[in-house]
């Protein structure tokens, strides 16, 4: 992408997640073998294609935010985990879903589940996960912690159900798109950070990681769809302008239109239909959102959503935990660079 530089190497952003791996390795590794085990079924195509998702290599960002949120303001336990791999396991489950519904071919660097075993066992293997998740839930003997997932799940179905109607949208409003981007995946990054908190026992800072957590989500998504017509194949492990080929309409869409000429706008018009899109169509999408500026404006709207995620931090105790959620802040943004 052809923003100005940024103050961190490529190298350093990469190594912000490795490092909060290491920090948290021990409950990570507790993690990875609950992830194992629970995919787990006398099915075959259960186990098969489940642990292929899992060990495609995620970021693990979601279980992350949990553990270091609990770390953070008090002490990991067998419940912590339970709850940091169910929301992996939902995680992974929306996924498989949404290449199904984004007709994605390629997921962490690899064929999409559904390329390999179709979208029906796709989307059945998704449920499975689910449910797992909520076995998992109950294992934190939390009801409240149960029922923020649980909300947390209604919340991301919403977001994409909506997502769905507003395909093709010609005026998508950003208010719109942005309470979209919260529901699919703010509400995830939100009870991820929040019940991490609550499974210390202490829901003492539990409000203020929930706010880091909505907003981090909002800053990571809105990252993740700049990347998509800017970054490369290889880094993100998904395929560039998928959205676009989908006709979805996301940040650096809407300010490149609302900034562009009348003969840039009749080309967002008849580019963003299934059927007046033709193939050189992504090309030239690409420059006008970066012509217009509005690649660096999407990225700025996602810095200011990381500066709230940030400030929410202020009032948890300092502490290596603390000051590693910041850098997670960073590298949410800092990878579009
Ligand atoms: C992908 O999330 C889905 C979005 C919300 C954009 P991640 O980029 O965290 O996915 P993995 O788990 O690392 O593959
Ligand atoms: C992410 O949505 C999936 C959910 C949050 C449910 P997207 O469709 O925007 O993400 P990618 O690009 O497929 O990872
Ligand atoms: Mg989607
Ligand atoms: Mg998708």
């Amino acid at each position: 992408m052809t923003l100005a530089p940024r103050p961190r190497s490529k190298a350093a952003i990469g190594s912000i997640v490795e490092r909060m791996q290491e920090l948290v390795a021990d409950d990570l590794a507790a993690v990875e073998v609950l992830l194992a085990e629970r995919a787990a079924s006398p099915v075959a195509v259960i186990p098969d294609l489940s642990g292929y998702i899992v060990s495609a290599g995620g970021k693990r960002l979601r279980p992350m935010i949990t553990l270091i949120s609990a770390q953070a303001v008090g002490k990991t336990s067998r419940a912590t985990h339970a709850l940091a791999a169910a929301v992996e396991f939902i995680h992974t489950a929306t996924l498989l879903h949404d290449d199904v519904v984004d007709e994605s071919d390629l997921r962490r660097g690899k064929p999409a589940a559904k390329a390999i075993w179709g979208n029906k066992a796709s989307i059945l293997v998704g449920d499975f996960l689910f449910a797992r998740a909520f076995n998992l839930l109950v294992e934190t003997n939390s009801l409240e912690i149960l029922n923020r997932l649980a909300t947390a799940s209604t919340t991301i179905a919403e977001g994409e159900v909506r997502q769905l109607a507003a395909m093709q949208a010609r005026d998508l409003p950003t208010e719109d798109y942005l309470a979209i981007v919260e529901a699919k995946t703010g509400a995830l990054f939100e009870a991820a950070a929040e019940t991490g908190a609550m499974s210390t026992g202490s829901s003492e800072h539990a409000a203020a990681l929930a706010t880091y957590g909505k907003n981090l989500g909002l800053a990571f998504q809105i990252i993740d769809d700049v990347l998509d017509y800017g970054g490369t194949t290889t880094v993100i492990g998904k395929s560039v302008g998928d959205d676009f080929r989908e006709c979805k309409i996301t940040l650096p869409v809407i300010i490149a239109r609302r900034r562009g000429s009348d003969e840039d706008r009749a080309f967002w018009e008849r580019a963003l239909h299934p059927d007046t899109q033709s193939e050189q169509d992504l090309a030239h999408a690409v420059h006008l959102i970066r012509a217009t500026g509005a690649a660096e404006a999407t990225v700025q709207e996602a810095e200011a959503y990381a500066a709230l995620a940030k400030g929410a931090l202020r009032s948890l105790p300092q502490s290596v935990y603390r000051d590693a959620l910041e850098d997670l802040a960073d590298f949410c943004v800092e990878r579009a660079y």
